[in-house]
């Protein structure tokens, strides 16, 4: 059914506008006569659906993996493959792309953005978007704005001067909104995020939402609040906010209507915002599509998703030209996240992939000789039961459902199941799993709310006095283990009881089990490293580690696995890490390892990418998107962090990431751009033309000396002259990715524009180029630079 915009608006009534205003449920906007209803989906590294346990989508490479292959126009592939996921799914929302900055290299949801870089971010971002809403799904880009950590994040007052937002933080969703014709993606929906700004609710800051955004950039999409995110009815609205979400409202909805008849607000606000929403549903084809949630698993994505997760894959180190491996090497597989991979962060930017691709089955499909050990666990909270379970929901009302799962991790933002009240249910889940091993297991459960756990009839954890500050947005209660001795191959009965208790947002339940350890499982590991040709390490982090609502509170590698990577690079000098990882890890080992390679979560071909990249099938085609910093002091934003008093400082200012360390002279473990491949490059000779207020072309030629086909990505600084406003030594302005032939070289041509030189004046309210010398330096990382040329304003 085609939306008739004018008929709706003329014949709806106020009450019905306003009802339009807020979300009916979690994912959906409201059904009126003449407009159905608009459906949303996370976002970014996937399109999950309406529902955490519903039907299984594709897994993508996060944000710093599509950041780190410095490739836009494999970006818009991925982002068409993400419009056909959404269209598959009934989505006419995607919630994504995520342009916050690496601000700090602890941020947990840093493995969901791009990079620290905002034009390298707002690059990636135009390539994700264009992809996606050429599909006739909306983006919305997402979170506006100072939203890069996670403490306190439903409050903090993120303080930011006005040059600094401008320059930084709003560029990427500045070159997301402008229209395609002017090299930006015409975004056609933005999320709020829930921080405040210099001290007012992003959902309600007037200065940002109608000012910035809407006058200034000529945004005529829609603004929505990030989930729960809404302040207030009046205020929002008239700061430019279209839609509260999720549903049913909360602060709009009867106090809207309130607000308006007091008002506070007009009734004109209301048709504005109305008539965003009603164009937006019209371009996405809301209504017209079926809403059925189905798999869409085609060659054609899954091809996308392995070429993108070897383009993110950052060779760091490798020395001794241990990678590729030679194809008679005996490998040690080993490493917590070895066997399965770490394909995706956690939080809202989960999905159920599709077919996850382990590493270990992986490289033994190539057919290599291969041993296994984990050597360590990092479970931050113990992996969910699997086993035959039954959950019997109880609504307050009385109404019952039986749902069966095969898996304890449950979480629910709307009714459960038909008839069961979300705000006033309970569960009580009783079934069985069998033990692998005999011996001492341990359960952990972590609930929003109240839950006992019972095995075999007995009390393991009793968590029957709800407790928060840990997992599920920060909602969650911390982890409590329990431990049973346990036969293997006896079925052991379960039974949890998770109590009714009302609770307006969100509700779950983590029920994990980790089975005995070994007596020695670090030793067992340096064992069968010893007796291979070759160690190959997967470390790293997972999504308790990286998630949404938690920041890190260290650089360092969880669990053992320090102590693992010393022990096994002691014992075999051919000894490669791959870390699995979001976001930068320290690496005390670095020195005693021949290579290492940051693969980040790379979506769920991990398996099959990681193989071919180990073996030289492909060659891993990543530069760094960030900083890797020695020490987690050396960092922009270490004594800022997390914030004190509700505010966070952003005290850096314009100097994060590669800008500050070029700033203190700090040396860090690896610059930003920097990345190796299997061939080697050199840069020749190099030219400036053109003028900056029309646009200046820096030439570049470079030559593969090496003895295989090679990508280099060419990057372009640009130096301020002395004097003027105070501003970073250098920013990066253009960068180009090319793949050259053995021994052939290439020109390759990089376009500056004037923002390339512009600074944000504050006083006169726009960008202007100081006058002077500016320096344009070529290389392929932040500090491997030589001079290009100079231009003269
Ligand atoms: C996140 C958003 C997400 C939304 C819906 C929020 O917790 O911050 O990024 O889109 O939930 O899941």
């Amino acid at each position: 059914m085609a939306i008739d915009v004018e008929a709706v608006l003329r014949d709806l009534d106020l009450e019905q506008k306003v009802s339009l205003l807020a979300g009916f449920d979690a994912w959906h906007t409201m059904e009126l006569p003449g407009v159905p209803a608009m459906r949303c989906s996370d976002g970014p590294a996937g399109v999950r659906g309406t529902s955490w346990q519903g039907p299984r989508s594709a897994s993508f490479p996060c944000g710093s993996s599509l950041g780190a292959s410095f490739d836009p126009a494999l970006v818009e592939e991925i982002g068409h493959a993400l419009g056909r996921e959404a269209r598959s799914k009934g989505v006419n929302v995607l919630l994504a792309p995520t342009v916050n900055l690496h601000r700090t290299p602890i941020g947990g949801r840093n493995f969901e953005c791009i990079s620290e870089d905002p034009w390298l971010t707002a690059r990636i971002a135009v390539g994700y978007v264009r992809g996606v809403q050429a599909e006739g799904v909306a983006a919305c880009i997402k979170h506006f704005v100072a939203n890069d950590t996670e403490f306190e994040r439903m409050s903090i007052s993120s303080e930011v001067d006005e040059r600094t937002l401008r320059e930084l933080y709003l560029a990427p969703f500045e070159a997301a909104v402008a229209p395609l014709d002017r090299g930006g993606a015409g975004v056609q929906a933005l999320m709020s995020s829930y921080n405040k700004v210099n001290g007012t609710f992003a959902s309600e800051h007037s200065e940002l939402l109608r000012g910035v955004l809407r006058e200034d950039w000529c945004f005529d999409g829609v603004v929505i609040s990030d989930w729960y995110g809404t302040h207030s009815a009046a205020a929002s609205l008239e700061a430019g906010l279209d839609l509260e979400m999720p549903g049913p409202a909360r602060l709009r909805g009867a106090n809207l209507l309130a607000a308006l008849r007091d008002a506070e607000v007009t009734e004109s606000r209301v048709d504005e915002s109305v008539r965003r929403l009603l164009d937006l549903f019209v371009a996405t084809g809301v209504g017209e599509r079926g809403t059925e949630e189905l798999v869409d698993d085609s060659v054609q994505t899954r091809d996308v998703i392995r070429r993108a997760a070897i383009a993110g894959m950052v060779l760091l180190k490798n020395d001794v030209g241990l990678l590729p491996l030679a194809l008679d090497s005996s490998i040690a597989l080993i490493g917590p996240n070895a066997e399965r991979g770490q394909i995706q962060g956690g939080g809202s930017a989960k999905v159920r992939p599709n077919r996850p691709i382990g590493v270990l089955s992986a490289i033994r499909g190539r057919g290599l000789d291969v041993t296994y050990e984990q050597g360590c666990s990092i479970d931050k909270r113990l992996a969910a039961l699997t086993g035959e379970f039954v959950v019997h929901y109880e609504s307050g009302d009385g109404a019952t459902a039986d749902v069966p799962t095969d898996r304890l991790s449950l979480m629910w933002m709307d009714a459960p199941a038909a008839k069961i009240d979300k705000a006033h249910f309970g569960a009580r889940i009783s079934g069985s799993f069998v033990p692998a091993v005999t011996g001492d297991w341990q359960f952990g459960v972590t609930s929003v709310g109240a839950a006992v756990l019972r095995i075999n009839g007995e009390v393991v954890v009793d968590l029957s006095s709800p407790q928060t500050g840990g997992a599920f947005f920060g909602m969650g209660s911390p982890e409590i283990r329990g431990t049973v001795a346990l036969e293997q191959g006896v079925p052991a009965i379960v039974d949890v009881d998770y109590a009714v208790i009302e609770y307006p947002m969100l509700r779950g339940l983590l029920i994990g089990a980790a089975p005995p350890a070994g007596d020695d499982p670090v030793g067992d590991a340096v064992r069968a490293a010893a007796a291979a040709s070759v160690a190959v390490l997967v470390v790293g982090t997972n999504d308790d580690w990286e998630t949404e609502g938690e920041d890190r509170d260290t650089l360092s590698l969880p669990g053992r696995q320090d102590e693992l990577i010393a022990r096994v690079a002691q014992v075999n000098p051919n000894t490669v890490v791959v870390i699995n990882a979001g976001s930068p890890v320290a690496m005390p080992w670095l020195d005693s390892v021949a290579a290492v390679m940051q693969v980040w979560f790379p979506g769920e071909e991990f398996g099959e990418a990681l193989a071919d990249v180990l073996l030289g099938i492909a060659e891993p085609g990543g530069r760094l998107p960030l900083t890797i910093p020695r020490r987690l002091e050396d960092t922009p934003a270490y004594a800022h962090h997390p914030g004190r008093n509700g505010l966070a400082v952003y005290g850096e200012g314009l100097n994060i990431g590669y800008r500050w360390y070029d700033a203190e002279e700090i040396e860090p473990l690896f610059v930003f751009g920097h990345g190796l491949g299997y061939t080697t490059f050199e840069f020749g000779p190099s030219a400036v033309a053109g003028t900056i207020l029309t646009g200046v072309d820096v030439t570049v030629s470079i030559t593969n000396s090496g003895s295989r086909v090679g990508s280099e990505v060419v990057q372009c600084y640009v130096e301020p002259p002395a004097g003027g406003p105070v501003r970073p030594l250098r920013t990066l302005g253009a960068f180009v990715k090319v793949v050259v032939s053995a021994g052939a070289s290439a020109t390759v041509t990089l376009h500056l524009d004037e923002r390339a030189f512009s600074v944000w004046d504050v006083a006169a309210h726009g960008w202007v180029v100081p006058t002077g010398e500016y320096r344009v330096v070529v290389g392929n990382s932040s500090r491997e630079l030589r001079e290009a040329g100079s231009v003269t304003r």
